[in-house]
């Protein structure tokens, strides 16, 4: 048998016919780069994350970007980033010229450990980025709360979240922004590049919707160094077509994780550990094993996809050598690096696919 680590055809396959409908009817419309399509969507992605209000970009890295830019974070500044997570939540920093300081991970949710944070604070600290990896939402309130006594804005990346919560409250809307992404292969995805930033506050979504778009305000008077960040019209389209199924397919993410939680017993693997304070959404199921590789080709014989995310922390890529840390500075999130496996958990999988794999990794030597 083969089972795939993740299969987009497969998919988006029953949804064809849909997709195509949504597609013709933007054609002829004519709003390609925002539009009805992209409004249609802030507010549907709004109400079914739970946040006050969404604008649309052209990706989870522009969103992120952007949000740096309303927030004024620039040189001078300095942002506190988790060690262990996708590139883009540092991008948020470096981007705007502020200095990254990163902080471990919490090695039961694999997100920042808020009790690294506090002693990383100085009176230059502007932001924490906290990432809910893998679909796990972060133990926000220790955060908020330091955050909150030394006036650090707390900026969350949800691009690997869509519907998670924490004690029931939405993650994207518990800091001062969110950034989402619509990747394809994101628990929400479109049929290319996309994202939005999430916020309570109008003020922060207004800006950004000018920065999104050249800075201008006006047509052709730019007030603000702005980019060219639209969410585009053909994508909203697909999402909107999307969404309906999202609550459905977490839910069955969330199945899969169950089986494997209660099937695997390979007494080497160590399971993730669900958080007490709000069920993930299992954008990833990420085990850990000493022997990673030799686990991972095995599987690869028997025709199981899997993936290393990822085999590099942040601190340890050459990109960020300038920042000084090396090897041993973030034991959680080296160890994790080192020995972290994600398996297959794409909502389309049959049970019978899930079985061989609990069964293949049950049967692992
Ligand atoms: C945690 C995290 N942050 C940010 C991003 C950036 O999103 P995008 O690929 O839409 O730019 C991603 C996705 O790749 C991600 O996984």
């Amino acid at each position: 048998m083969k089972v795939p680590f993740i299969d987009l055809q497969r998919a988006h396959a029953p949804l064809k016919e849909e997709l195509l409908e949504a597609m013709s009817r933007t054609i002829d419309h004519g709003g390609y780069c925002l539009g009805p399509d992209v409004e249609a969507f802030e507010k549907a992605f709004a109400d079914a994350q739970g946040v006050a209000g969404c604008v649309g970009v052209g990706s989870g890295t522009e969103a992120l970007h952007l949000i740096a830019l309303a927030l004024g974070i620039g040189p001078g500044d300095e942002v506190i980033v988790p060690a262990f997570t996708f590139i883009a939540s540092a991008w948020f920093a470096q981007y705007v010229g502020a200095r990254i300081v990163f902080a471990d991970i919490d090695p039961q949710t694999f997100t920042l450990d808020p009790n690294c944070i506090e002693s990383l604070i100085t009176e230059k600290t502007k932001a924490i980025v906290v990432t809910h990896l893998f679909g796990q939402a972060a133990d926000m309130d220790p955060i908020l709360s330091v955050a909150q006594s030394r006036g650090v804005k707390v900026v969350e990346d949800a691009a690997q979240a869509h519907l998670a919560q924490y004690k029931g409250r939405a993650v994207g809307d518990m800091g001062e922004a969110g950034a989402f992404s619509f990747y394809p292969t994101k628990n929400l995805g479109g049929l290319g590049e996309g994202g939005v930033i999430a916020s309570r506050s109008t003020e922060l979504l207004e800006h950004a919707k000018v920065l999104r778009a050249h800075g201008s305000k006006e047509r052709y008077l730019n007030h603000f160094v702005g980019y060219n960040n639209r969410m585009e019209g053909l994508q909203a389209a697909s999402l909107n077509v999307k969404l309906p199924y999202l609550r459905g397919k977490t839910a069955r993410r969330q199945k899969i994780a169950r089986c494997y939680l209660g099937g695997i017993r390979q007494t080497d693997i160590q399971l993730p550990m669900p958080a007490r304070y709000g069920e993930s959404v299992y954008h990833m199921f990420t085990i850990r094993h000493p022997e990673r590789d030799r686990l991972r080709a095995y599987l690869t014989e028997q025709g199981i996809g899997s993936d290393i995310v990822y085999p590099y922390p942040l601190h340890l890529q050459p990109c960020f050598e300038y920042l000084g840390y090396g090897l041993g500075d973030f034991p959680v999130s080296e160890e994790l690096a080192r020995n972290c496996l994600s398996l297959p958990i794409v909502p389309e999988l049959t049970d019978e696919e899930v079985d061989y794999v609990i069964k293949a990794l049950n049967a692992f030597a």
